[in-house]
């Protein structure tokens, strides 16, 4: 039986256990997980009523979902956000709160420094709809203001920015942009609802990848976004209902559980960021280290005023360009070369070959995105391993002798349950840039055959192949 609501507002670490959860008449621990595409109705008058909305009643997954409910009611509590519409991707997140409330002859104002995803929205697809966009330095506020003086329907920000860390004063930029007639969208992926609260500060929609913190364990794509209740039940809603960008029943379900630890693994990650920032400051080879909670950032102060941590991303340029950065990725052994982030395993990427690839070299150095630099997103390893692994990189890429390779320990999926084009191919050779992993068995990590790859879970690929 559902007990009676708390008298008193709970705080987010309750809220991220607990917020939104709805128990059914079986009283179920955790959250119940509502696979299902439809809903079945009493009667013919039921369904008439729910779809005149005289009768509170799921429909159809692509509208509304139980667990799906659940995540929205539990994100809306954490953001202070009047409603939420859980999505498929981050990126459906964003451009469903772009395109539910543009139209043709509509302009939009954004910062430069977007995820690269972000940028071609603005930059190519809005455009095609006969939408007027305009680029501004986000940390610029003179450029916010001329980008005003003519009329502006939406703004989209990314603070801090993805791969640079650069910041925008939420509040100024909502002042003006308000005073413009324009709704403002934060994209507040790298700060997290626990770091950063956009709408404290005048954001009218924050969008968020739950792909990365939310989940924070690399398990499922997700997205969110949230705003009043009038601009989402009446903008946003007819949208999603008839477009479908809707996030997976058992997708919302892991974010559920994933969040219910958001507020041990953030603070966790930050601190790590900000111990690893240090670190790579004092080192010779790194040329810029990006973290907003170092005095040495541009907008420290900024950081300070509008953020409660510096969050999980340190970004740091590589003296030396793209070579030296790639010697340093291919040495690392315990931090993986992945472009996601907010994962409790720690991740870099290089952002001008991956992330960033695609907005071409021009604009690339407009963002300050030089060839030499790298983002690391923290994970929940040792601080102090991660450290270790940075430092041995750091000396192998300037030139050093790097240590002796072992061969990875992995899954060999070829004669098991593998894509077909793993299937058709040969065994790989692993490839001479892997590293070898320290959970990796003795026994895997001998050396192999040379046309061979060690097993990590031989008895697994067996009983795969005895069923
Ligand atoms: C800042 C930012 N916004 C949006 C996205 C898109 O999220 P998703 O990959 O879940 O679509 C990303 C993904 O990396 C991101 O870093």
């Amino acid at each position: 039986m559902a007990k009676p609501a708390s008298p008193r507002p709970l705080r987010p670490a309750t809220q991220l256990v607990r917020g939104g959860q709805m128990r059914t008449n079986l009283d179920e621990t955790g959250e119940a997980l509502f696979l299902t595409s439809g809903f079945v109705y009493d009667s013919a008058l039921q369904a008439e009523q729910t779809f005149t909305g005289e009768v509170e009643h799921f429909q159809y997954s692509r509208f509304g979902n139980p667990t799906v409910q659940m995540l929205e009611a539990r994100l809306a509590l954490l953001e202070g956000a009047e409603a939420c519409r859980a999505t498929a991707t981050g990126m459906a997140a964003v451009s469903a709160a772009m395109l539910a409330h543009l139209k043709a002859g509509d302009r939009v104002v954004a910062s430069r420094a977007l995820f690269g995803s972000c940028y071609w929205i603005v930059a190519n697809l809005l455009p095609r709809y006969g939408i007027q966009t305009e680029f501004v330095d986000g940390s610029d506020l003179a450029q916010w203001e001329a980008a005003f003086r003519r009329p502006c329907q939406m703004v989209l920000l990314e603070t801090p920015s993805n791969p640079m860390l650069e910041l925008v004063d939420l509040k100024a930029v909502c002042d003006l942009a308000h005073k413009a007639g324009a709704v403002v969208v934060v994209d507040n992926v790298f700060a997290t609802p626990l770091l950063q609260k956009p709408m404290r500060l005048g954001a009218d929609v924050v969008v968020y990848s739950a792909t990365k913190h939310f989940d924070g364990q690399g398990r499922v794509l997700g997205g969110a976004v949230l705003g009043s209740k009038k601009w989402v039940e009446e903008v946003l809603q007819p949208f999603i209902r008839n477009t479908g960008p809707a996030l997976s029943p058992f997708n919302a379900w892991v974010i559920l559980k994933g969040l219910e630890t958001l507020h041990l693994r953030v603070p966790a990650m930050s601190r790590s960021a900000a111990t690893i920032a240090q670190m790579l400051e004092e080192r010779s080879e790194v040329e810029q280290v990006c973290y907003p909670f170092l005095s040495s950032h541009p907008q420290y102060e900024l950081a300070k005023k509008q953020m409660s941590g510096g969050g999980t991303l340190v970004s740091f340029a590589l003296k030396g360009g793209k070579e030296t950065a790639f010697r340093f990725l291919d040495a690392l052994r315990v931090i993986d070369i992945s472009n996601n982030l907010g994962d409790s395993k720690s991740l870099i990427t290089h952002p001008a070959t991956t992330t960033h690839s695609k907005v071409g070299a021009e604009e690339r150095a407009r963002l300050g995105i030089s060839d030499g630099a790298v983002r690391l997103s923290v994970g929940l390893e040792d601080v102090e391993d991660l450290v270790e692994d940075i430092a041995a990189a750091l000396d192998v890429a300037a030139g050093n002798p790097a240590p002796k390779k072992k061969p990875l320990g992995r899954m060999v999926v070829e004669d098991s349950v593998a894509p077909a084009q793993a299937v058709a191919k040969p065994a790989r050779k692993a490839p001479a840039k892997k590293k070898p992993r320290p959970e990796a068995s003795a026994e895997a990590a001998k050396p192999a055959a040379p046309d061979a790859e060690p097993e990590l879970f031989p008895a697994a690929t067996q009983r795969r192949k005895r069923g």
